[in-house]
């Protein structure tokens, strides 16, 4: 061991546990593709005040999560804690959104940072895989976005995984809405911290854990009863497009996100097998992000998946992912030439597809086998000099031990057909 471990709230992704993040993110990934969506990738840090904008200054993010920097030559600097501000601050830049198609799909993948207090779940660096529609306002897309999310998890076989789903209004109705929920929580008996946030910040209070909180919160004015017509009618869409999809959802209205941007549909994927740190995923529309950094009116939405939580809750389901296998072949050599002719073979193996790996270091035999037995291969080719004097290499089944020889010119053609 070094003197150094991986910082506060972090880990490393290294194997075997690291091929089941990769796998993840590829799932998560593929529906994307297959629906339009192009890859973006952002820096991992930004101006801080893409963030303390777009996220917005009141929420927990900006305000105590964000780790800023100060570079050598007086920028200020944030790494990121979210992709949505990042990916349509690219779209903007690169004028994506005059391009004459709208909306613009991207998808993206990534580390991201947030100073919080670490637990199970919860880390100061996680990764996520996000996707984003920029640029249109139809019901459809929201409902695309979801379904394609919930086809995400399915294809990983997770099952025990919710929807929740609200509307959280638009500028018409939500700043009604603002001050009727202002006006019923002042009279409340709330503590200091809490009462400050009714100026700032009162839907989140909504979202607040606390029993004594969330006791006297029962008669509060929900959004849903303050939407507007044509956010009503909008949600409404929304919801019949899902379940025509198959896709079943809860209505929560008390749905608060920890960003700012957010209108209209908002959603949270929540996992039953996470304790505390339950949502694995969440997104919703920010039909007024685009103004908020400086950009013309874009009504978007999109999602973000969380990598690290979605492995833990397909381990917590034991859910066995189909991964495929590192090492098929391995190559185990008996001497100088045999090296030679095995290395030879090893290349020609890889190059035609199949996961190859070789004895290296001049193992002895029985050392070779044990580590070829342990890389989990099927098959070991085994060369010594006289395979090589009658033009042979051993082809051995690791699972029944079966061995045969067969002409080194015809190895990788047996190799496959011995494969399957
Ligand atoms: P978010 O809800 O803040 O949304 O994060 C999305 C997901 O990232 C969470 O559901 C969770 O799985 C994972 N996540 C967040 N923080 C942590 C953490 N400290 N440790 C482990 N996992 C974490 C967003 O980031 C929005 N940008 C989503 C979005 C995209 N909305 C519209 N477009």
């Amino acid at each position: 061991m070094s003197t150094f471990k991986a910082p506060k709230g972090t880990y490393d992704l290294i194997p075997p546990d690291s091929a089941a993040y990769l796998a993840v993110r590829e799932a998560i990934a593929a529906p994307l593709r297959r629906a339009g969506y192009g890859y973006a990738e952002t820096p991992g840090f930004e101006n801080v005040e893409l963030f303390s904008r777009g996220v917005g200054e009141s929420t927990d993010i900006v305000t105590k999560e964000m780790y800023t920097l100060t570079t050598k030559g007086g920028d200020e600097l944030a790494l990121r804690p979210e992709g949505t501000a990042s990916v349509l601050r690219a779209a903007l830049e690169a004028n994506l959104h005059k391009a004459g198609n709208l909306p613009v799909k991207l998808w993206y993948s990534g580390s991201y940072y947030r100073y919080e207090r670490p637990q199970a779940g919860r880390y100061r660096h996680f990764s996520q895989v996000g996707a984003e529609a920029i640029g249109a306002e139809d019901p459809a897309l929201d409902a695309e976005l979801v379904i394609l999310a919930v086809d995400a998890y399915r294809s990983l076989g997770l099952r025990n995984f919710r929807l929740l789903l609200n509307s959280l209004g638009d500028k018409e109705c939500r700043p009604v809405y603002r001050a009727a929920l202002q006006d019923f929580l002042r009279g409340l008996d709330l503590d200091e911290d809490t009462r400050r946030r009714i100026d700032i910040n009162p839907l989140r209070v909504l979202d607040d854990k606390r029993e004594s909180v969330q006791k006297q919160l029962a008669g509060a004015p929900m959004m849903r009863d303050h939407l507007c017509e044509a956010c009503r009618t909008y949600h409404e869409q929304v919801r019949e497009l899902l379940t025509a999809a198959g896709v079943s959802f809860e209505d929560d209205p008390k749905l608060v996100r920890g960003l700012d941007y957010y209108t209209r549909t908002t959603f949270e994927f929540v996992h039953d097998g996470l304790g505390s740190q339950s949502a694995v995923g969440g997104g919703g529309r920010y039909d007024g992000l685009s103004e908020m950094i400086g950009g013309p009116s874009l009504p978007s939405v999109g999602w973000a998946l969380g990598v690290d939580r979605t492995v833990l809750a397909l381990r917590a389901e034991g859910v066995e992912l189909d991964l495929p296998a590192v090492t098929q072949v391995y190559a185990v050599p008996l001497g100088e030439e045999a090296r030679r002719t095995l290395f030879g073979l090893v290349t020609e193996l890889r190059r035609a597809g199949v996961a190859t790996d070789f004895a290296y270091g001049g193992k002895g035999l029985k050392n070779a086998m044990k580590s070829a037995n342990r890389s989990g291969a099927r098959l070991a080719l085994v060369a010594g000099e006289r395979d090589l004097a009658e033009g042979v290499v051993q082809l051995k089944d690791l699972d029944s031990g079966e061995q045969r020889a067969v002409p080194a010119a015809e190895a990788v053609t047996a190799v496959r057909s011995a494969l399957g």
